[in-house]
């Protein structure tokens, strides 16, 4: 697997490939790879002849007082794990080749989808994150882009994006990949310490209760209540648990044919998220 740092020689690889026929699966991340990346490496495998990853810790996706300066740099580590899972070119640019012209710059804003949840918390977060994302799969142009389900309102925000903007390049969702107590595999969860950990599944396995109790017909707000209550008893501090319709991430206060329940919670200095989807086989008013 080689590995470029500037567009120039990124756009040498990819047109090579082009000119040969060749199609291409992008993966776009932050580094610090596991499990979860991997996962995506092996989809985009199978879905193209050329796989490209990127590693880049975007400044623009990250506020004031997050974790932009400690966020885990291992990009040895992330150049071993990504050629032994099949990965064929890795771009990793610095923030002068990402960002190469002057501020202020134009970006991209997804309306709706982007505003409550994390959006509402991490102001100004996804549309560092669209503009990235957009300005990435520019410069790789590929056929595809997958992205872990994980950040589940990231991927709608990037749906919604590729929609109104004719985007030719196809969005596709990977399912999360889980610890064997739950916790969805994340960067971050090196940030939980030993005891912290021993809690951490704790989030998944309130989605999978809460979602149980909805469809067996119990009222939305009281199941989200009851599993907000034990995650602050468990030390969670709870900043968002609520049911959307899966497809738009439209506000929802009975379950729609295809749900989704959501939550962020710090434990620790970690901020954690998950979701859980859930059809509803019953008449549904969404
Ligand atoms: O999910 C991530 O790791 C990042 O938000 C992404 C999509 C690579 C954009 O920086």
């Amino acid at each position: 697997m080689d590995t470029v740092h500037t567009l120039a020689d990124l756009r040498t690889a990819v047109d090579h490939w082009k000119r040969q026929g060749h199609s291409i699966a992008f993966v776009p991340t932050m580094g610090n790879l596991h499990a979860g990346h991997f996962a995506l490496i092996k989809a985009a495998r199978s879905r193209a002849d050329r796989v490209v990853a990127s590693v880049f810790v975007n400044p623009t996706q990250f506020g004031e007082g997050e974790d932009f300066e400690s966020y885990p740099r291992t990009l040895e580590a992330d150049q071993r794990g990504l050629a032994d899972h099949g990965c064929d070119l890795l771009y990793a640019p610095d923030v002068q080749d990402m960002y190469n012209t002057a501020a202020p710059r134009a970006a991209v804003h997804v309306p709706v989808v982007s505003d409550g949840l994390c959006g509402e918390r991490r102001p100004g977060h996804f549309d560092g994150v669209a503009t990235v994302v957009i300005k990435l799969i520019n410069r790789v142009t590929p056929d595809c882009a997958l992205f872990g389900e994980k950040d589940y309102q990231q991927l709608m925000v990037l749906r919604k994006m590729a929609a109104d903007l004719d985007l030719a390049t196809e969005i596709v969702g990977i399912p999360t990949v889980r610890e064997s107590d739950g916790l969805a595999m994340s960067s971050r969860n090196q940030y939980l310490s030993p005891a912290e950990r021993r809690v951490a599944g704790q989030l998944h396995a309130a989605l999978e209760r809460c979602a149980l109790k909805i469809k067996q017909g119990e009222q939305v707000e009281k199941s989200i209540e009851t599993e907000r209550k034990k995650l602050s008893k468990s030390g969670f501090r709870v900043e968002y648990f609520e049911l959307r319709r899966a497809r738009d991430l439209a506000e929802i206060s009975s379950p729609a044919s295809e749900s989704v329940l959501l939550v962020a919670a710090k434990l620790g200095s970690a901020r954690l998220i998950d979701n859980m989807r859930f059809r509803h086989e019953g008449p549904s008013q969404n």
